[in-house]
């Protein structure tokens, strides 16, 4: 496929935006947000933005800040039926909305998984389960039919380091568990689940861009000391190199032998094949760099950041990290074409007389931009960018306490203000629309 000038876009997902989810199947969201202490401010994602029904307004505001592309989300319980059967009123949600953004000239970059599992699949097992893969593979097959050639860039997953290592090894997402060994298998099946949605994608869609989202947090030793430095690595290898390499290399990292047997995923012969085809492009997520010490019970253990300023998820503020990062990934791996597919910051927003000065998100904005355009310089091939998020939203287990958006949403009325980051933003876009790269 043609490569395209440089796209700005805006990213959101439908768990954290879409509400109307009486007119959808249970996911595993909504289950474990009825765990009492599960969500920071005991929210959930029933009303959310209620984006399902103010989806043309939004639409709209994606226009009015001149968007090139818009990353959504499908939420795979609205578009399927108890049965296992399409819902054809959830698909037709998103055919319109699909159809909306075309003829506004935004570029729809749909990701099929961004954490909201149908209840139904995680009662029959979820991710821990093979079979899990394989219902998925339907699913994509389901939508990519229905879609047809609406869509610019299909991502099979969202982060499936999130969904594997936070839902099913440490438990703080959807579904709750704490299980290492379901956890590495939850992995394994997710990343199964990746080359299968390809296999489809190529099949059905074989005219748009299509890979994986994977996020990636580079992990820093707290000290010189030999110890800190393997304890950083192993963070490294058990955060971010066990996604990139199976996909990129077609292999698990060496660790995989160091584990005990019972936590081994199970590999079934072809697997790694699968995972491992060739994919259009690669996005990456970047909020932040960690730092770890050595601990003689854990492998490794988190420490607090620098004095660096930090967000409002106490999320330190390093947009070196962001080139580091693509550069090293270009170092490690044969890259395919990178879309920075989010990265944004929690502020502590006030709303004031109707207006959010939010300066110090368009400085982060701003910082990464050019720490992206950094890594262009040196070669790297980055497509586009998009910011998390475009609208303040149900922010999982921080629930609507942390907010991310360049827009500012009321959740009382639903109104939706720019702030002044969404017009900075959109500034830059206005400028900067038909160069090749961020900052040329
Ligand atoms: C990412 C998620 C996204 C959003 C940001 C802040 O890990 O993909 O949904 O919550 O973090």
């Amino acid at each position: 496929m043609q490569k395209p000038g440089f796209i700005y876009g805006f990213a959101t997902a439908s768990y954290q935006i879409e509400g109307a989810s009486a007119e959808r199947l249970p996911c595993i969201w909504d289950t474990f947000c009825e765990r009492p202490t599960a969500i920071r401010d005991g929210s959930n994602g029933e009303i959310a933005c209620d984006h399902v029904n103010r989806w043309q307004e939004d639409v709209d505001l994606l226009s009015s800040l001149g968007a090139d592309a818009y990353r959504l989300s499908i939420s795979w319980p609205r578009v399927l039926t108890a049965d296992g059967a399409p819902n054809q009123r959830g698909l037709d949600f998103y055919i319109q909305l699909l159809d909306r953004l075309n003829q506004k000239d935004i570029k729809p970059f749909v990701t099929l998984y961004h954490w909201d599992l149908p209840q139904f699949l995680e009662n029959a097992g979820g991710w821990p389960s093979r079979d899990t893969a394989y219902r998925y593979r339907d699913y994509v097959d389901v939508v990519t039919r229905a879609f047809g050639d609406r869509v610019f860039s299909y991502a099979t997953l969202n982060e499936p380091f999130c969904s594997a290592f936070l839902g099913y090894e440490i438990g703080i997402h959807a579904p709750g568990v704490a299980d290492k060994t379901l956890g590495k298998k939850a992995g394994h099946n997710l990343l199964l689940a990746h080359g299968l949605g390809m296999q489809v994608l190529e099949a059905n869609s074989p005219d748009s861009q299509n890979g994986i989202v994977l996020n990636f947090t580079p992990s820093y030793a707290a000290t010189d000391s030999a110890e800190d430095k393997v304890a950083a690595e192993r963070a490294d290898i058990i955060h971010n190199q066990w996604y990139a390499r199976p996909v990129l290399d077609g292999a698990y990292p060496d660790m995989i032998d160091d584990l005990p047997e019972d936590e081994r995923p199970e590999i079934h012969a072809g697997d790694m094949d699968l995972i491992s085809q060739p994919i259009d492009y690669l996005g990456v997520n970047y909020y932040t760099r960690a730092f770890y010490r050595a601990d003689d019970n854990e492998a490794f253990v988190q420490v607090p950041p620098t004095d660096n300023a930090v967000t409002e998820l106490g999320w330190e503020i390093y947009p070196q990290g962001l080139t580091d990062l693509l550069v090293s990934l270009d170092n490690n791996y044969e890259l395919p074409p990178i879309y920075i597919a989010e990265n944004g910051a929690a502020m502590a927003d006030k709303f004031v007389e109707g207006q959010v000065n939010d300066y110090d998100r368009i400085e982060y904005l701003q910082s990464h931009l050019g720490a992206v355009n950094k890594a262009i310089e040196q070669g790297i091939d980055v497509a586009g960018y998009f910011c998390w998020s475009l609208m303040d939203n149900f922010e999982w287990a921080e629930g609507y306490s942390k907010r991310f958006g360049l827009v500012h949403v009321d959740y009382e009325t639903q109104c939706r203000t720019i702030k002044a980051s969404g017009y900075a933003y959109r500034d830059l876009l206005r400028n900067r629309k038909h160069r090749q790269s961020p900052t040329a």
